[in-house]
C-alpha cells in the first residue's frame, strides 16, 4: 500500500530531482512513506531492509506508483548490524550514480518489555540495529562524502524519549539517545565540510511494526483523542514525510544538529505541572479566580505598608 497524493506533499514537483537518498528500513512504515515522498518530488531512493522480499516488494509498488516522477526506487537486502554488508551495498549505490545526497537512519528493533525480563541479546537485539547500526551506516557514507568533498544532509529517525527517557523500552530509548548525541556531535566535527547532521523525533504514528512490538495487547499507548496528546490525534504520515524532505533537501541547508519533535506537543504535557487544567471549562476557571481573589485580598486588608 502506498500513501501519499501530490496534495499531501508541501512542496514543488520536481523538488529532489538530481538528490539521491538511502533510507534503511525503507520497505516499511514510515521509511517507507519518506521514500515514496522523495520519490514523488524525482529524487533516486534506495532502501534496505533483512527481508528482501519485502524490501524488494515495496521498490516495485513505490515505482509502479510513482516512477512517473523522473527518480528510481532500489531495494536490496542488507542487514545494517553486519558493517561488511553495509560496505559491500555502499559500494553499489556508488557505483549505480555516484554519491548520495542524504541518508536516513530510519532502520530500528523495538519492543515493550520489563526492564528485569530482558537477556543480553534481548538488549543487544535492539543496540545492534539502532545504536551500532545507524553508526556503522554513517560512518560508511561519511567516509566516502569527506574523501570526495561532497555535501550531504543525514536525518535520523529518534524517539521523544532521547528527552525524557522510556521506561519499558529501555534498549531502545538508550540507542535513540546515542543517536541523539551522534546528531550533535557530528553536525559540528562534519559541518565544516559540507556533511550536516538533524533528527527526528517522532510521537505515535501507527504502523504494523510498531504496533506488534509497543501495543501487541492493546492499551500499551495513546490511543485516538487521547489526552496524553495535546492535538488529540496520532501523527498522519504526511506529515513525517514533509519534515523529512524539508531536512534532506538544501533548503535547509543552515539547520545542523536539531532534534525537531513531530508528536503533537506529547513530550511537553508534564512541563509546568498544569496540563491538566487543558479539561478545566469556565466553571472552573471562575472558581479559581474567585479563590486567588479571597486570598488576595485578605492578605491586602493586614498590610501595614
Ligand atoms: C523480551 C525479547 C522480546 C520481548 C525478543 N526478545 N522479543 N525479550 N521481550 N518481547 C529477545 C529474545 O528472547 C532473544 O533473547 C533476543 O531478544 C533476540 O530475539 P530474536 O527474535 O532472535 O531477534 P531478531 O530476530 O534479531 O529480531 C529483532 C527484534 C524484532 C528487534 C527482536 O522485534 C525485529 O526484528 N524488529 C524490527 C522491526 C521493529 O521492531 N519495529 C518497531 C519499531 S517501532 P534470548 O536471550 O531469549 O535469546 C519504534 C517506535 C518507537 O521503534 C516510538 C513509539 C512512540
Ligand atoms: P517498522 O515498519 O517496523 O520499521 C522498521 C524497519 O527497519 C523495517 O523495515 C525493518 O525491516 C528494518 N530493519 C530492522 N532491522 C534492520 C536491520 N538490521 N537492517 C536493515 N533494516 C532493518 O516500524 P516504523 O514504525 O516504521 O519505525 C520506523 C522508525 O521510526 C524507527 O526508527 C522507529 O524507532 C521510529 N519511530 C516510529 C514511531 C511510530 O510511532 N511508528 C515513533 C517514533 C519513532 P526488516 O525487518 O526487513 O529488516
Amino acid at each position: 500500500m502506498t500513501h501519499l497524493t501530490p496534495n499531501d506533499l508541501m512542496f514543488r514537483p520536481g523538488l529532489m530531482k538530481g538528490q539521491r537518498v538511502l533510507i534503511t528500513g525503507g520497505g516499511t512504515g514510515l521509511g517507507k512513506v519518506m521514500a515514496e515522498a522523495c520519490l514523488m518530488l524525482g529524487a533516486d531512493v534506495y532502501i534496505w531492509g533483512r527481508r528482501g522480499n519485502v524490501i524488494e516488494e515495496a521498490a516495485r509498488e513505490l515505482m509502479d506508483a510513482h516512477g512517473d516522477a523522473g527518480g528510481r526506487c532500489v531495494g536490496r537486502a542488507c542487514d545494517i548490524r553486519v558493517p561488511e554488508a553495509i560496505h559491500e551495498a555502499m559500494d553499489e549505490i556508488w557505483a549505480d550514480g555516484g554519491a548520495l545526497t542524504g541518508l536516513v537512519n530510519n532502520a530500528a528493533g523495538n519492543f515493550i518489555s520489563r526492564t528485569e525480563d530482558l537477556s543480553p541479546k534481548g538488549f543487544d537485539a535492539i543496540a545492534n540495529i539502532v545504536f551500532r547500526g545507524s553508526f556503522f551506516v554513517t560512518l560508511d557514507a561519511g567516509k566516502r562524502w569527506l574523501a570526495e568533498g561532497k555535501p550531504a544532509s543525514v536525518v535520523s529517525i529518534l524517539t521523544t524519549w532521547v528527552w525524557h527517557g522510556g521506561p519499558f523500552t529501555v534498549p531502545s530509548a538508550m540507542s535513540k539517545a546515542g543517536l541523539n548525541v551522534m546528531t550533535q556531535s557530528l553536525a559540528v566535527e562534519w559541518g565544516n565540510r559540507g556533511v550536516r547532521f538533524n533528527a527526528i523525533a517522532p510521537g505515535p504514528f501507527p504502523t504494523e511494526g510498531m504496533s506488534a512490538r509497543l501495543n501487541p495487547t492493546g492499551g500499551a499507548m495513546a490511543e485516538e483523542k487521547d489526552p496524553m496528546i495535546p492535538l488529540g490525534r496520532n501523527g498522519e504520515m504526511r506529515e513525517l514525510a514533509n519534515l523529512a524532505v524539508y531536512l534532506l533537501d538544501p533548503g535547509s541547508a543552515y539547520v545542523n544538529g536539531q532534534t525537531i519533535a513531530i508528536d503533537g506537543g506529547s513530550h511537553l504535557l508534564t512541563s509546568g505541572g498544569f496540563s491538566r487544567l487543558a479539561s478545566w471549562g469556565d466553571a472552573e476557571w471562575e472558581a479559581a479566580r474567585n479563590a486567588i481573589k479571597a486570598t488576595n485580598e485578605k492578605d491586602r486588608a493586614q498590610r501595614t505598608v
